[in-house]
């Protein structure tokens, strides 16, 4: 991981548009987001080939996984030949199939000779609301199903999870210093919010305890992207201004 928090989120299933874009942003990204989208499209040589075009700037394969322990572990040795420097999962899927996917991670970065990738959960995803738990039989407060299971992943071992940039400073204080939370929602006060309901801007979001800011739009959808994330950069405090 560099000291840059900027990940940009390249969501697309063109392998020219995000190879060129990782291009563009290899000298002022932090790292480059790919998720299912391009995964599905491109597989894990396309995402050796953008890291490539990204000059090696560390990706985050935000994949997640949520299937049987088993199936779990072997997707996660398998994504290991990308050298993602991160992966995600559902902390739905249960404390057996964190702890299996923390183990893969350790077992398939030694087979394919690549750092080990942080695993990061996801909890409750932010396109659902109290009435959709309701609706699974969930009939906890979202703000506390979120934390449990972020206290979850923590005692399975993983290294952090994604979360609002809302939920980061109470989950900063249930998960502790050293528990990564990685943020998307994160929109400068000079950019619009497209579909993102709630947000906050990149330096709000690391004041409230994020590591990493996951940013799309207004980044990737800028005439100029790479101005764009330097813009972002120099709003930034000045220890998470650092490339
Ligand atoms: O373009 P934008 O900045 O909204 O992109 C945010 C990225 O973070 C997208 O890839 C989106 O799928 C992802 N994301 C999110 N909210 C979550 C989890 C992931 O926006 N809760």
């Amino acid at each position: 991981m560099t000291s840059n928090p900027i990940y940009v989120a390249i969501d697309t299933p063109d392998l020219g548009a995000a190879t060129g874009l990782a291009a563009t942003l290899a000298d002022t990204a932090g790292g480059l987001k790919l998720g299912l989208e391009f995964f599905s499209a491109n597989g894990a040589r396309g995402v050796q080939q953008v890291a490539k075009a990204g000059g090696g700037l560390p990706v985050f394969l935000d994949l997640k996984f949520h299937d049987i322990p088993n199936t779990v572990a072997g997707a996660v040795r398998a994504a290991c030949a990308a050298r993602p420097a991160m992966l995600t999962v559902h902390a739905a899927g249960g404390r057996a199939m964190m702890e299996a996917a923390c183990k893969a991670a350790a077992d398939g970065a030694r087979e394919h000779g690549v750092d080990r990738p942080l695993i990061v959960a996801v909890t409750v995803l932010t396109s659902l609301d109290q009435g959709d738990l309701g609706d699974i039989g969930v009939t906890r407060a979202l703000d506390e199903q979120v934390r449990e299971l972020a206290v979850l992943a923590k005692e399975c071992h993983l290294d952090g999870v994604v979360c609002s940039p809302l939920e980061a400073a109470a989950l900063r204080a249930a998960c502790g210093p050293r528990f990564k939370l990685v943020v998307p929602g994160i929109r400068p006060e000079w950019a619009g919010g497209d579909d993102q309901k709630r947000t906050l801007t990149p330096a709000e979001a690391l004041g409230a305890g994020a590591d990493i800011l996951v940013i799309g739009r207004p980044i990737t959808a800028a005439a100029d992207p790479a101005a764009a994330c330097r813009r972002i950069l120099a709003e930034l405090p000045r220890e998470g201004a650092t490339c």
